[in-house]
């Protein structure tokens, strides 16, 4: 992959995030997400690349822009797999609380598992703890383990939960081995990203979510040179069938960093829409509008914060105006 294709999908997120923010605390999803879904679509075609989405918003059938499938990119360049998820956090918009990105993920051709829109089981560290942990080990191990590897008592550990009734028994067993657990209403690709900043005051993220988010969240945690283990959990037999259909034939099995995204490079940019431990989300006053993005390369290890002003007078497409 180019180098210079890091900076050109900045704009892609931040084109997302600046579009979705206008729909904050307005209690409408749908119209979030397809702003975010429409301004990210707009801007991906500017880009000197030959892109194919391998995790986008849903099958051809189903989803207007950004289709598994879909080709993206000026049709020059390099030849490279796509996933994105223009709102990460939909309802978090709709209320108006933590963590919600625009982000997306992009790896050479082949390198990203096309993961269903399924759940998959997760458990993700930074680097600290890379090699420390086993998804299949009792939570009261996996504590242990980071708090070890990041040289702190197992009561100083902080773990992020999706706040589910399918989470009780995780919730349970933290607060029995004497950890802190941060409660999120959702949106785990921050939470997991989170866990390789060590000012985010998160040390890992347990539990079940979506797979294309373990995918994106995976692909983040590359260029940290933290870790991600995954397994996915078919709800019914034709999400089991999918699964097969992939070449999964024991849906038991660890996915590891390499099974979700192979390969050296890969290219994770993330803007922020709300605010987030992380990532301030975007502001208006008058005519401007501010994002804040994070960019990282896995090949180089270069991490960089990108804070955007944008005159929304000379982008008016970007933003919506009307709810
Ligand atoms: P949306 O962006 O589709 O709203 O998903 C947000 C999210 O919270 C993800 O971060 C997470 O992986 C998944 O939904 C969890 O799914 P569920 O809400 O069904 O528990």
């Amino acid at each position: 992959m180019e180098r210079s294709l890091t900076m050109e999908l900045v704009r892609v997120t931040e084109a997302a995030a600046l579009a979705s923010a206008r729909w904050m605390g307005k209690g409408k999803k749908e119209e979030a997400d397809d702003a975010a879904t429409t301004a990210m679509r707009k801007v991906f075609d500017t880009i000197p690349m030959k892109g194919r989405v391998v995790i986008g918003e849903g099958e051809r059938d189903e989803a207007p822009m950004l289709y598994i499938g879909e080709r993206l990119g000026s049709g020059d360049g390099p030849e490279v797999d796509i996933a994105v998820d223009p709102l990460e956090g939909t309802d978090i918009v709709a209320l108006g609380v933590w963590n919600a990105l625009a982000v997306l993920a992009v790896t050479d051709r082949g390198k990203m598992l096309h993961a269903p829109d399924m759940y998959m089981d997760k458990i993700a560290v930074g680097p600290e703890a890379v090699g420390k942990i086993d998804i299949n080990a009792p939570v009261k191990d996996n504590l242990e383990a980071v708090a070890k590897a990041k040289n702190k008592d197992v009561e100083d550990v902080v773990v992020t939960v999706l706040h589910r009734e399918r989470h009780s028994r995780i919730i349970e067993d933290i607060r029995e081995a004497g950890a802190r657990i941060k409660l999120i209403p959702a949106g785990d690709v921050a939470a997991a990203i989170n866990t390789a900043f060590d000012h985010t005051g998160v040390d890992m993220l347990l539990g079940i979510g979506g797979a294309p988010e373990g995918v994106l969240a995976a692909v983040g945690l590359k260029c940290l040179g933290g870790e991600l283990q995954g397994k996915l959990v078919p709800q019914n037999d034709e999400e089991y069938q999918r699964c097969l259909k992939m070449g999964i034939d024991d849906v038991s099995r660890v996915l590891t960093m390499e099974d979700l995204c192979g390969g050296d490079d890969a290219i994770f940019t993330a803007t922020g829409v709300t605010d987030g431990e992380l990532l301030k989300g975007v502001q208006f006053k008058g005519s401007k509008g501010t994002t804040e993005t994070v960019v990282m390369r896995a090949k180089s290890g270069t991490v960089r914060f990108i804070d955007g002003n944008h005159s929304l007078q000379k982008k008016p497409n970007l933003v919506m105006k009307d709810s």
